[in-house]
């Protein structure tokens, strides 16, 4: 099990570069399989979970080769199209590999992903979609089959703007007989990236970013190399853990307009926030105000921002109210939180943030992904020494968050 432990008090300063996303680098991965030919992708991070996932397509009989961020997928020779139930538990979002095989192979077996730290992570609209697409579901014991003669377009309507859900129907109707349109989907900047790689691969998807989307099926597919998108989630992720500690840093590489309902929320609580083109500078303040949040679909707040903007708002001046309105369970750090003096109460979907004047080191659990992240941020401005375990957690979606943070003058160390 391996911690951080960070003594906090140092100002964030200086300037940083952003890792590709982690949330588009998974699905784009996954639409390598459909194409047979080779995928070169570049700004992929070198993180658990894109390791994960290129284990499992080696596992399926892809050829990969990784040099320097370049990653070279060979996906001639799949074999089967079963996802390991042993990765599918370590990684839930190995979901999205069910539509890519179904759209190559017209089969596929996985287990249900199960439950996770935030939630029991359903994949009924995803299982919807694949139906309405001509695809058959035979569940039996916590597996699941999905196979059919041929995939048939359809209008497909989703319950709720799922982001793996209209990300899985586009995987399977790329290659279908026929048009296919997603409405109420998500709108998600990472859905964009996935429509501009499999485009360029040569489907015909139109709409993303919108909440209609139309994918035309195609024959076939070619060689293709894409660069991923930066994480907006690691920026802001960044720029808050700067704003904590009353710092000032630049982040280079950021696509603004995927950050726009973060740096909104970052003003309000009194950073200064300067936009040049693809990079962004935050101009912390002495002490933080206290703002409220409602997590939306995008272009709303979002979700894997809320555990690290509580941390922030711990220790600014007043009340903040925060409400998590897309998982039932991601309030799960607050305990961790509290034993650092942060003064929250949970009351369902709300979390009521009291500003303390300081937070103070402890021994404290990362619970999830962005639960740890948010244990980096109050740890980072915290008096005193911290040790924060069970970091595996942040590994999976973080590259090289230590090194970024020492760059960053944070008192930063990995134990073993
Ligand atoms: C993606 O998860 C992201 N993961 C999540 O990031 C992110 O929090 C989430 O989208 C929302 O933006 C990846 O992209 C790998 P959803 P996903 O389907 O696709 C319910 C992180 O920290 N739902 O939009 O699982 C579901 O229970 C991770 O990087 C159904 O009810 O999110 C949840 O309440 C965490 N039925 C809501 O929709 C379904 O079939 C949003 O889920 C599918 C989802």
């Amino acid at each position: 099990m391996l911690s951080y432990i960070i003594e906090g008090g140092n100002k964030l300063e200086g300037e940083v570069n952003s890792s590709g996303s982690k949330n588009a680098s998974l699905p784009i991965l996954a639409a390598t399989i459909l194409s047979g030919k080779t995928s070169t992708l570049y700004n992929v991070p070198n993180i658990q979970d894109t390791q994960t996932m290129l284990r499992i397509l080696k596992l399926l009989g892809c050829k990969i080769s990784k040099k320097n961020g370049k990653v070279n997928i060979d996906s001639r020779d799949i074999k089967i199209q079963e996802i390991p139930d042993e990765l599918m538990r370590k990684m839930r979002s190995s979901v999205i590999l069910a539509g890519a095989i179904i759209g190559r192979q017209k089969n596929a077996t996985f287990s249900y992903p199960g439950g996770c730290d935030i939630g029991t992570r359903p994949i009924d609209l995803h299982l919807k979609g694949f139906e309405q697409l001509g695809i058959k579901i035979e569940e039996s014991g916590g597996s699941i089959r999905c196979h059919c003669d041929k995939i048939t377009g359809n209008d497909i309507h989703l319950d709720f703007p799922s982001v793996g859900a209209t990300e899985n129907i586009i995987l399977a109707a790329v290659l279908a007989e026929g048009d296919t349109i997603i409405t109420n989907a998500a709108m998600e900047p990472e859905i964009v990236d996935l429509q501009n790689f499999l485009n360029k691969m040569g489907a015909k998807i139109s709409g993303a970013g919108t909440n209609i989307i139309k994918i035309t099926g195609v024959k076939n597919l070619k060689d293709v190399s894409y660069t991923v998108m930066p994480d907006r989630i690691e920026i802001g992720t960044l720029l808050c853990m700067s704003a904590i500690t009353g710092g000032e840093i630049i982040v280079n590489n950021v696509k603004i307009e995927h950050i726009r309902p973060i740096i909104h929320k970052l003003e309000e609580t009194g950073s200064k926030v300067i936009i040049e083109k693809n990079k962004i500078q935050l101009i912390g303040t002495k002490k933080l105000k206290a703002t409220d949040i409602k997590t939306m679909p995008y272009p709303g707040f979002p979700t894997d921002m809320q555990s690290v903007f509580v941390s922030m708002l711990s220790t600014a001046k007043g009340t903040s109210m925060v409400v998590e309105n897309i998982f039932e369970n991601r309030y799960k750090y607050v305990n961790e939180l509290t034993r650092m003096g942060a003064k929250i109460k949970i009351e369902g979907k709300v979390a009521i943030v009291k500003g303390v004047r300081k937070l103070v080191g402890a021994e404290v659990n990362a619970t999830d992904l962005r639960g740890g992240a948010a244990m980096c941020t109050a740890a980072i401005a915290a008096k005193g020494i911290s040790k924060i375990k069970n970091i595996e957690y942040i590994l999976r979606g973080y590259e090289n968050l230590d090194k970024k943070l020492t760059k960053l003058g944070a008192n930063i160390k990995i134990q073993k």
